[in-house]
C-alpha cells in the first residue's frame, strides 16, 4: 500500500503582520508515505520546523490542508484531534525538551499516563513501565533509568526523547533536527539509531540542516523559498523496492 499516510497540500504559513510580516511556506506540498525515511532538508529559517509542527497538527497553516490518511487535521475538531495528536505523531526535538525534575524512566512514560488518564493509568501503569524500560534498555540506557537530564550526556538525552516519542507506537516519527545539538560521532549514533527504526517500519520525516543525515534517507526534499522541491536522487532505495 503506497497511498501516503500524510500530505501537506499548499501549505502557506506567515508570521507577524504587515511590515514585519514573514513569508515562511508559500505553497508547500508533500506526502509521507508509509515506512520511508523521509528528510526535509532547508537551511536555517527556511521553515524546517514550522512545517513539522503544521504536519504534526502542533500548528496550523494559514492556508492548505494537512490530511492524515486522506483525513483532513484542520477540520479534526476537540478530542479526535486530540487523539490524533497524541496517537499518530511522535515528536523528537532538538533539545530534547525532557521534564528536568524527573527520571529517564519518568521522562518516558509521562506522556503515557496523560494519554491514559487518572482511571486508565491504574489499569495501564505496570505495562507501561515494562515497555518504557524495555525502549530504554533496547535504547542503551539501561543503566541510566533513574537519571535525570542533569545527569546525562546529550546524546542520552536524545536517546530517551526518542524513547519517549516511541512509547506512544506512533505511527509517523517526526524529528527536528535531532543531531543539531550533538557532536558529529554522538549524532552519527542517533543517525545508526533513526535508520534501524526505520528498517523495522517505522515511518520517519526528519528535518535538518545536516546534509550527512539528509543523505542517509530514502528520499529528500529541500524547503527552498517557501516551497519544497524533490531531490532527483536518494541514497537509498524505500524498503521494498
Ligand atoms: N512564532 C514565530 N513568530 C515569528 N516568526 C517566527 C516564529 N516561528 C518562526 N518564525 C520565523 O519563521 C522563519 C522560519 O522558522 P523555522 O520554521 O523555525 O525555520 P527552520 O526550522 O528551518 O530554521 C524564521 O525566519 C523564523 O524567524
Ligand atoms: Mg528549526
Amino acid at each position: 500500500m503506497n497511498e501516503p499516510l500524510l500530505q501537506a497540500i499548499d501549505v502557506h504559513k506567515s508570521y507577524g503582520r504587515a511590515h514585519t510580516l514573514v513569508k515562511v511556506l508559500h505553497g508547500a506540498s508533500l506526502d509521507v508515505r508509509r515506512e520511508e525515511f523521509l528528510a526535509v532538508a532547508g537551511s536555517s529559517g527556511a521553515g524546517k520546523s514550522t512545517l513539522l509542527h503544521i504536519l504534526g497538527g502542533l500548528d496550523t497553516p494559514d492556508s492548505g490542508d494537512v490530511l492524515y490518511k486522506g483525513e483532513n487535521i484542520g477540520k479534526m475538531w476537540g478530542g479526535r484531534l486530540d487523539v490524533v495528536r497524541n496517537r499518530v505523531f511522535g515528536f523528537v526535538f532538538q533539545f530534547y525538551h525532557l521534564l528536568k525534575e524527573f527520571t529517564a524512566l519518568e521522562n518516558v512514560v509521562m506522556p503515557q499516563m496523560v494519554r491514559y488518564g487518572p482511571v486508565g493509568w491504574l489499569a495501564a501503569r505496570r505495562k507501561t513501565r515494562r515497555e518504557a524500560l524495555d525502549l530504554l534498555e533496547r535504547l542503551g540506557l539501561g543503566e541510566r533509568t533513574t537519571h535525570r537530564p542533569s545527569e546525562l550526556s546529550g546524546g542520552e538525552q536524545q536517546r530517551v526523547a526518542i524513547a519517549r516519542a516511541l512509547a506512544g507506537s506512533p505511527e509517523i516519527l517526526l524529528c527536528d533536527e535531532p543531531t543539531g545539538n550533538l557532536d558529529a560521532r554522538t549524532g552519527a549514533g542517533i543517525i545508526d539509531l533513526l535508520l534501524e527504526l526505520n528498517r523495522e517500519g517505522q515511518t520517519m520525516v526528519v528535518v535538518t540542516h545536516d546534509q550527512d543525515l539528509a543523505s542517509m534517507a530514502h528520499r529528500k526534499v529541500t524547503i527552498t523559498e517557501g516551497s519544497i522541491e524533490s531531490d532527483p536522487k536518494a541514497a537509498h532505495s524505500p524498503k521494498g523496492a
